[in-house]
């Protein structure tokens, strides 16, 4: 897809794979709207591209609403939705202090699950009445952000594995729905990506993950995140399907 002039929205923009996602987009013409809690990090994206930044929860109604509505008279109806937002605290299921809170398990759902589907909700009721711009009838493309502890999470990552789980598993019923309208869905399901999510850790805990990638043994960059998300843009044959990007990595247990 031609992206010059084209809108895009990125949520989680003001930080890690969503800031490289929004500047591959601001590089290949598209006018970018970033959304993030934070909204200096949305902000600062949002200069380096000549974006529109909005300070939005991805899990609330309401503030999703208000910031595509907002993004869609500042600069239009997005035809690339990237969903990046995401929190990824540990916490073991018997822990010292005592159970798993149950509150940390429902913000974790709330923020990278309901706030995937909420995104991907509202903006593809607005991306429906585009004009197609592909010969098959394409209007936009949506794609998601899951993880490989989708697959293997580790003991500490009950919540934050059953999150990404039902990202995985939403990827497919909403391709084949939206597929009416000539939407796509697509999730990326990352390894370790040398974001501040994992760069905030102890170094000697950054060098023994790093060393479990099989090749090449070392994080990931955002950059090769935003590499993969611009050949789906493109790829019009990528629908409804999972793609992990991790170095055939399959994380241990802890
Ligand atoms: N870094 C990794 O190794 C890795 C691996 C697999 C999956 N992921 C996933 O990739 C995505 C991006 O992660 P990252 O590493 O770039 O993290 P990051 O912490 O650098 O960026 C995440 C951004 O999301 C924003 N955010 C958090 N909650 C939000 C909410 N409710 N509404 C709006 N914005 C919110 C944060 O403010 C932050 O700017 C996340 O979904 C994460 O779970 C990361």
């Amino acid at each position: 897809m031609d992206l010059h002039g084209k809108c895009a929205l990125v949520t989680g923009g003001g930080s890690g794979m969503g800031a490289s996602v929004a500047r591959m987009l601001g590089a290949r013409g598209a006018r970018v709207a970033v959304l993030d809690l934070n909204a200096d990090a949305a902000e600062a994206t949002a200069k380096e591209i000549a974006g529109v930044s909005f300070s939005a929860d991805v899990a609330d109604e309401s503030s999703v609403k208000a910031a595509l509505e907002e993004t869609i008279s500042q600069i239009g109806i997005p035809r690339v939705v990237v969903s990046c937002a995401g929190i990824a605290p540990a916490s073991r299921i018997l822990g010292r202090e005592g159970p798993h809170e149950l509150d940390l398990f429902q913000d974790v759902i709330n923020t990278n699950l309901v706030g995937t589907f909420n995104v991907l909700r509202l903006c593809a009721s607005k991306m429906a009445e585009l004009d197609p711009v592909t010969a098959a009838g394409g209007r936009g493309v949506i794609i998601n952000t899951a993880s490989v502890a989708a697959y293997e999470g580790q003991i500490g990552q009950a919540a934050y594995a059953s999150s990404k789980g039902g990202v995985v598993s939403l990827t497919l019923p909403a391709a084949r729905e939206l597929a009416r309208v000539g939407i796509r869905v697509m999730t990326i399901a990352p390894g370790l990506i040398g974001t501040p999510m994992l760069m905030k850790m102890d170094k000697d805990v950054q060098n023994s993950l790093a060393s479990q990638v099989p090749f090449p043994s070392r994080f990931g960059q955002p950059e090769e995140f935003a590499s993969l998300v611009s050949h789906v843009i493109d790829n019009e044959m990528l629908n409804g399907e999972v793609i992990r990007l991790d170095g055939a990595i399959r994380l241990a247990p802890k």
